[in-house]
């Protein structure tokens, strides 16, 4: 008898979670949009909201699932998953207390510093704005300024990068968030490592970089993510396999502090001249970073959900020798003033063999609808990075007019500033 596995969330990430289950479980879903991709894949999609506790755990009771997988950091935060287990449905994601690690960007530094986990930026924190714009007027450098709680990727402001620091303390004093940590600015090239985590056990996923920012070159506002590209091994172009393990030891070193953490465990690192450090611990898979990962987990998904419930070993991952390449298509206008409600067709044959992930779409009875957020993605994979970016941008010939593209994500010219600006920073 398969099991019954309930989906929380409706964004590319979790087209590509229900994606790696539906040939193995018998899948239901919920979300607040209707995801076409995920609906066709799963035997009942209800549409709820991700933070609405009760009322998954209704459903989750309702089709009889033995397992729950939560894409979303929301849901996360509203304390979804402990709603779940305390019901006697395992859900792989951590409970709420564990998903601080994310959801409070305060406690989260505090933690790097007491468990004496490598890599943790210089920082301190405020529970009024005055007092954390005050301290980035005198601070000798440059720093990013982030709001404690969620922001969905668009809340963290860089001076030297992205603006003054006289308008970092505008930005501040203006925001609507009281409470702030303010850190060192990190240079260096980002890159992301993911982690199955379960019963004190870590096993990781190949690196991925991905865009924060909305425009090419770098350019423009942050994102919650453009897109995203790996190499067909464990690392990128501009690291080393020393890079990649410690980060790994990073990882393993948050998971032996945190014993109970369960779910995926995403490091986000700073690569500069002292190696790895650490811009952020997500408490789920990244999106776009689940669309590049786990198209070619060639271990089953489900086998790493039964061990982690079962509190069997976890499998050893096998992954395809394939780069992958993914690119978002957005609503003009985002994330600043997205153009949503906008009514979309999507060509699905066009897209070769390239993967097409739907995101924060909403299918409604006359039709496909955009919202705020990013709409769609695809994904190339290839024999080399360059390979994969071909593809994906051959499934892109079928955007229409009013979405926005980074065409430059995984092409040659901008992988290879990457390693040029590593050697630089390297001093090579
Ligand atoms: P986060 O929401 O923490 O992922 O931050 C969004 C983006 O801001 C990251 O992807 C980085 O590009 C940038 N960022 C965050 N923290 C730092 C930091 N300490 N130094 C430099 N850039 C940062
Ligand atoms: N791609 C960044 C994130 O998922 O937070």
């Amino acid at each position: 008898m398969s099991e019954t596995v309930l989906l929380v969330g409706g964004g590319g990430r979790e087209h590509a979670i229900a994606r790696s289950l539906a040939d193995d479980v018998t899948l239901y879903a919920c979300a607040s949009n209707r995801n076409p991709g995920i609906a066709s894949l799963a035997a009942g999609f209800e549409t709820v909201g991700e933070r609405d506790a009760d009322a998954i755990v209704a459903y989750a009771e309702d089709v009889g699932a033995d397992l729950a997988v939560i894409g979303p950091e929301s849901a996360l935060e509203a304390g979804v998953a402990d709603a779940l287990d305390d019901a006697g449905v395992y859900t792989f994601g951590p409970r709420a207390e564990e998903a601080r690690i994310e959801t409070d960007k305060a406690f989260q530094r505090e933690f790097l510093d007491e468990h004496d986990i490598p890599g943790n930026a210089d920082f301190a924190t405020f529970d009024a704005a005055e007092a954390a714009a005050e301290y980035v007027e005198n601070y000798d450098g440059d720093v990013a300024v982030k709001p404690v709680g969620l922001t969905g990727g668009k809340g963290v402001r860089v001076t030297g990068d992205q603006l003054t620091t006289e308008a970092a303390v505008e930005y501040i004093l203006d925001a609507e968030w009281d409470e702030w940590v303010i850190e060192e600015r990190l240079i260096g090239e980002e890159f992301t490592v993911q982690a199955f985590v379960a019963n004190g056990e870590v096993r990781t996923t190949p690196a991925v970089q991905d865009h924060k920012r909305a425009y090419e070159g770098d350019e423009g506002p942050n994102t919650g993510g453009m897109g995203s590209y790996t190499d067909t091994g464990m690392t990128l172009p501009f690291m080393t396999d020393a890079d990649y393990e410690a980060a790994v030891d990073t990882i393993e070193a948050v998971v032996d502090a945190l014993p109970d953490y369960k779910g995926v465990l995403y490091g986000q690192f700073m690569l500069g001249a002292d190696g790895p450090k650490v811009v952020e611990f997500n408490a789920r898979f990244g999106d776009p970073e689940a669309m590049n990962t786990l198209p070619v987990l060639d271990t089953p998904f489900l086998d790493v959900l039964t061990a982690a419930r079962d509190g069997d070993a976890l499998p050893d991952l096998a992954f395809a020798e394939e780069a992958t390449v993914c690119k978002y298509a957005v609503p003009a206008g985002y994330p600043v003033e997205p153009e949503a409600g906008a009514r979309i067709e999507v060509d699905e044959s066009s897209v070769g063999d390239a993967l097409l992930y739907y995101a924060s779409v909403d299918q409604r009875e006359d039709g496909l609808y955009t919202t705020t957020s990013r709409s769609f993605a695809v994904v190339g994979r290839g024999d080399s990075i360059a390979d994969a970016e071909a593809k994906a941008e051959s499934a892109l010939s079928m955007v229409e007019e009013g979405f926005h593209v980074r065409h430059d994500i995984g092409t040659a010219e901008l992988v290879q500033s990457r390693i040029d600006h590593m050697a630089e920073l390297r001093g090579e």
